[in-house]
């Protein structure tokens, strides 16, 4: 089976084929045109995913060396992201399966991301995924690929957010994540102590904007001071707070569910301290931690096919042409 995975959720026009569970391409165009803004204009994003989506399906299907008429299905995310920017996607996808009498697949973003974690890994259920994006941070109980509990969520920014917002603070670039990890390389992350979350109600929930205001202040009073002192403390501490915090938060779900299984995915992923810190997990539980391949960690298409594979397989989907955008999907 060949699936067409298209993702245009956000600022990435991406396009992916895959044949069965392996990826045969997968191109990912990051629109630049929103670094002078220093985030995303909705406007803008739709507008550059119409100009780039032709060339980059023809694109893909050439790189992965096959013809268009060998498609045999198309797999779109229809939400959560900028509505603009999903409707392109989608109805680019629709177009095209009417076109070549191929059935649509809609999935939602996180399920996506949730997929990446089975491109090149086959993970035992039933398993416990956490997702960090720039939107979301969230731990799934999964009992198969399509039945799960959400067991945690952010009561406030997502644990990306924290890295935008606070390499925002540092005077870095967009995104923060990347901008941040690079500067702590060369930091200690024990410099600076920030106050690990506390959330009242849900204890497995994650709250991340008191780091972000820790950090503001931090930064203010360093600044004044006579002394001088170094951004890459800053950031390594600041980094080290976040991965603790979410870490913290995973041990206390893998102390109340059973699981060797545990998928980390989403931009936040793509994070090699974050990775360093979660294998310690490893040996402490006996756990199977799958990280999906960089590549695979932000936004990407290969995702969005990968799961419109694992729902085709599970036969319990079918396509469906009246699908619509939605860009807020929620999980709780
Ligand atoms: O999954 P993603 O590409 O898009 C969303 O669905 O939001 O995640 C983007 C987020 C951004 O907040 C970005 O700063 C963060 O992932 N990110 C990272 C790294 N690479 C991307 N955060 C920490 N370390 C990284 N290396
Ligand atoms: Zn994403």
């Amino acid at each position: 089976m060949i699936l067409l995975g298209i993702e245009t959720s956000c600022d990435e026009t991406s396009c992916a084929i895959i044949k069965n569970n392996i990826v045969l391409s997968n191109i990912v165009k990051t629109q630049e045109i929103h670094r002078q803004f220093g985030g995303v204009v909705p406007d803008l994003a739709s507008k550059d995913h119409e100009k780039k989506i032709l060339v980059i399906v023809y694109e893909c299907i050439k790189d992965a060396n096959i013809e268009l008429t060998d498609i045999d299905g198309i797999a779109v995310t229809y939400g959560s992201g900028l509505l603009g920017s999903l409707i392109v996607g989608l109805n680019f996808a629709k177009g095209l399966a009417v076109g070549l009498n191929i059935p649509l697949i809609g999935i939602s973003h996180l399920e996506g991301h949730l997929a990446s974690g089975f491109i090149d890994n086959t993970p035992n259920f039933p398993c416990m995924s956490l997702i960090v994006s720039g939107g979301h941070t969230q731990i799934w109980y999964l009992e198969s690929i399509d039945k799960f509990d959400v067991i945690s969520n952010t009561v406030d920014d997502a644990a990306g957010e924290a890295f935008d917002k606070g390499a925002r603070i540092l005077g870095l670039g967009y995104p923060g994540g990347p901008e941040i990890e690079k500067l702590a390389k060369s930091g200690d992350p024990f410099k600076y102590k920030f106050p690990l979350p506390n959330v009242k109600n849900n204890k497995f929930n994650f709250s991340f904007s008191g780091l972000k205001t820790a950090l503001l202040y931090k930064k203010n009073k360093l600044d004044n001071s006579e002394k001088k002192y170094s951004i890459n403390n800053l950031a390594a501490s600041y980094q080290h707070a976040i991965i603790i915090a979410l870490l913290t938060k995973l041990e206390l779900a893998l102390s109340h569910y059973n699981v060797d299984n545990i998928i980390i995915v989403g931009g936040v992923s793509a994070n090699l301290y974050f990775r360093e810190y979660a294998d310690n997990l490893k040996e402490k539980y006996n756990l199977n931690i799958i990280f999906p391949g960089l590549k695979y960690c932000t936004d990407n298409a290969a995702m969005i096919a990968m799961a419109g594979y694992l729902k085709l397989s599970q036969k319990k989907t079918y396509s469906n042409l009246s699908i619509e955008p939605n860009p807020n999907i929620i999980y709780k």
